[in-house]
């Protein structure tokens, strides 16, 4: 009998514990069902959200589609338009002929071409860029009194050598040379000079020396421009004027009938002739042909005038002054037409001697070489822009 208590309770045990791990597990499946029914709606969430995702972007790529179709049916009906403007256009000028309007351009740029040909008859073409104006004389020096009442002395007023030449007197026919100025200022007399003779007579003091050549005025059956090379003492070249046509160029200045100047645009000569004798007249030279280029008539009167010079194609005539023993710029002519006589400045001369028999420019040195009563003097300029008038 106890035994089978024993077995009996034993199996009560057994069931008991049997029943502890079912609840168990059931439990444990209960939880996992649950987790397993939430992933599905989080599943299920996911996809639905996916395939929203999905339809909203397929209808916004059908909306670029169809924006990118009315794109391209507008550009062809634009390309349409622009094929038949062309075609309306090809149309047109064959209808009404585009040559005529052509043909009336080409005129009037002959026209034009032919109006600029004519002005440029008088028209002067600078050489250089050269657009100084004579503002003022700065300073004044004598170096010597050497010679007679009337001459000229230059430096070569070119590149070249730099050397001094004094043509004493109006009817001489011998230079002297000397290497520097500071030789000249030092020397004794001409004696120190080398010496260079000419083989006939020279008139006035309008000669220059430009580019180792002295051009120097003759003046015996006919009127002679003589081109002479300094180094190797001979006559290169020669141009006549007829004589009968010209007059002395300044009144108070008898002998010299032309009269040569060097600026920075190269070789001129200023004369007067009967056919215009109230006035000075311009002329640019050639120095390879000595033959005149273009001619000036100035309005600056010869009447009272004793010399003149030129710079950067502006031509000033220095005049006699009431006032005792002075002398003063009073007319100007620009070839360039940029500055006129009403601009001109009143220039009055330091101090006079006698009279300036001759007034030579430098462009190098911007230095005015007079001869005054025997006097060789320099005048030191002082310049300013024409466009600054
Ligand atoms: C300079 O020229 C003057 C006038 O022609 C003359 O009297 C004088 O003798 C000349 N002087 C020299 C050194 O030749
Ligand atoms: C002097 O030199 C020039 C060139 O510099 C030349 O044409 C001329 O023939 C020369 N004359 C003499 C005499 O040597």
């Amino acid at each position: 009998m106890r035994g089978l208590v024993v077995f009996v309770s034993a199996v009560c045990l057994a069931s008991a514990q049997h029943q502890a791990l079912i609840d168990y597990l059931e439990r444990r499946l209960l939880a996992i069902e649950d987790r397993i029914s939430l992933w599905h709606e989080q599943a299920t969430r996911y996809a639905s959200e996916l395939r929203e995702l999905k339809q909203h972007m397929v209808s916004q790529l059908e909306n670029l589609d169809k924006e990118k179709e009315t794109l391209r049916v507008s550009l062809d009906s634009m390309g349409m338009r622009v094929d038949r403007v062309e075609r309306e256009l090809d149309y047109l000028e064959t209808q009404n002929g585009a040559q005529p309007c052509v043909d009336v351009d080409d005129k009037l740029i002959e026209q034009q071409v032919t109006q600029v040909q004519e002005k440029q008859k008088t028209k002067y073409f600078k050489l250089t860029d050269c657009n100084d104006m004579l503002s003022t004389i700065k300073a004044m020096k004598i170096l010597k009194r050497l010679g007679g009442s009337k001459g000229m002395w230059t430096r070569d007023t070119g590149g070249g050598s730099g050397k001094v030449f004094i043509f004493n007197g109006t009817d001489e026919d011998t230079i002297f040379e000397f290497a520097t100025v500071q030789e000249f200022t030092r020397s004794q007399g001409l004696s120190d000079s080398r010496q260079l003779k000419l083989p006939s007579a020279w008139r006035g003091t309008g000669h220059i020396v430009y580019n180792n050549h002295a051009y120097i005025v003759i003046q015996e059956d006919e009127l002679t421009l003589v081109k002479y090379d300094l180094r190797n003492k001979s006559v290169v070249g020669s141009a006549v004027f007829p004589d009968q046509d010209y007059i002395p160029v300044y009144s108070l200045s008898p002998e010299t009938v032309m009269d040569l100047a060097v600026d920075e645009e190269g070789l001129w000569v200023i004369y007067s002739t009967l056919e215009n004798e109230q006035h000075i007249s311009l002329a640019k030279i050639d120095t390879r042909s000595l033959s005149i280029e273009q001619t000036w008539d100035t309005s600056c009167p010869r009447q009272n005038a004793e010399a003149a010079f030129v710079i950067c194609g502006t031509l000033y005539v220095v005049y006699n002054s009431e006032q005792p023993g002075r002398s003063h710029v009073q007319c100007l002519f620009d070839v360039n037409d940029m500055v006129s006589n009403d601009d001109a400045p009143l220039i009055y001369f330091p101090k006079r001697y006698g009279a300036h028999a001759s007034l030579k420019y430098n462009p190098l040195e911007q230095l005015l070489y007079a001869w005054d009563d025997g006097f060789q003097i320099l005048y030191k300029l002082v310049m300013k822009k024409k466009l600054e008038v």
